[in-house]
């Protein structure tokens, strides 16, 4: 049997070039609690992706979780069924009641006209995400919010280094998130960030992941615990040296994909956005069972009987997830185009060190 191709598989650079970051940690002894390549990583980061202020964390759903805090949000929040369950349970973890809504058929963001049908008094936030990396309809989405005085809180666990004419997708909304997870384009292992963008709200945000303090005495608020360590930081500003390089490979191969693809009856991809600059984070194909031949999931047993493992991403729902399965937003005639589209996505391996041969393998294979 050939070896198998994975979905995703992380880079590691050479072991040697972290060694001098791990000698620069054991001569420091700090650990962890706002070290040295702490500061050091937030400072690259804001420069490398174009933002004001960035507050690191250990993942993105404490993330996600502590950027509904830094807001006070409480009530009801609009988002999206389709991504993954971290998204809806930073809400829950919150006390907030989802409520979702359907989302456009093209790049599969939550659809902004079906957004006013529901806010109800509850309301006080939308938290849509740039699904796959591709931006949501920001201009609309703020336009809804500042007519209804709602924040937006943006859930970019897959937009790092995506722009909107030039300027970085993060810069839009009230907040957004970021997930430096091993399968993520840029990673510390585990990890994430909020962008905020004023320095007095990227003080409360540190402050909300040390614990509430406000220097060695005061504690302000009940924080929690999401500080990224010394060497995660160190991982992540050597990834740093490398992740242009990363979105090149994965621009290669996406365009491959669609070179190989882009003549087969029922397999649909999804575009370059115009005026966009794309993080490549994932290939996801959209399958049309009646001109393909076969289902998504017939194509993913296949796949898998060659050893290539693609990805139901996101499937199932999350509103259908057992949590959220009773809400009346849940309800599959409220998210007709999500549900249709999570039962026919699949997300076809790409990373960084993936060989055009092996792409040429799944696709053959695919046919
Ligand atoms: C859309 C989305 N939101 C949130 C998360 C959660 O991020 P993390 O795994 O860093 O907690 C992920 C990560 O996998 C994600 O894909």
């Amino acid at each position: 049997m050939d070896k198998p191709i994975t979905v995703t598989q992380p880079y590691l650079p050479p072991l040697e070039e972290f060694m001098p970051y791990l000698q620069q940690i054991w001569q420091n002894k700090w650990l962890t609690n706002n070290g040295p390549l702490h500061q050091q990583l937030e400072k690259e980061l804001a420069e490398y992706l174009g933002v004001k202020y960035i507050s690191v964390f250990s993942n993105g759903t404490l993330a996600l979780i502590t950027a509904l805090q830094a807001l006070n949000i409480t009530g009801e929040v609009i988002t999206t069924p389709f991504s993954f369950v971290a998204t809806t349970h930073s809400l829950w973890w919150n006390k907030i009641k989802p409520v979702f809504v359907d989302i456009e058929p093209e790049y599969l963001n939550l659809d902004p006209t079906k957004i006013e049908a529901a806010i109800s008094p509850q309301t006080t936030a939308i938290m849509p995400v740039h699904v796959y990396g591709n931006p949501c309809k920001v201009d609309e989405i703020q336009g809804i919010a500042d007519k209804h005085g709602l924040k937006v809180i943006y859930d970019a666990a897959h937009a790092f280094g995506v722009k909107i004419n030039g300027n970085s997708v993060l810069n839009y909304g009230d907040l957004s998130v970021l997930s430096f997870h091993a399968t993520k384009v840029y990673s510390t292992i585990e990890g994430g960030a909020i962008i905020c963008h004023t320095e007095e709200m990227k003080h409360h945000i540190d402050n909300l992941k040390n614990f509430g303090f406000r220097g060695e005495t005061v504690v302000e608020e009940p924080g929690i615990n999401a500080k990224l360590n010394e060497v995660q930081a160190a991982y992540g500003l050597l990834q740093l040296k490398y992740v242009d390089g990363f979105i090149d490979r994965r621009k290669e191969i996406t365009e491959l994909y669609r070179s190989l693809l882009k003549d087969i009856s029922g397999i649909h991809f999804l575009d370059d956005m115009e005026g966009v600059t794309h993080g490549y984070s994932y290939f996801p194909i959209l399958i049309d069972k009646d001109k393909f031949g076969k289902s998504r999931d017939e194509l993913y047993e296949h796949l898998k009987s060659h050893n290539i493992y693609s990805r139901r991403y996101f499937y199932p729902l999350i509103s259908s997830f057992e949590p959220y399965n009773t809400l009346e937003s849940s309800n599959p005639k409220n998210l007709s185009i999500a549900t249709k589209k999570a039962e026919n996505v699949l997300c076809l391996p790409i990373f960084v060190e993936l060989e055009d041969k092996q792409v040429f393998e799944i696709v053959d294979k695919l046919k």
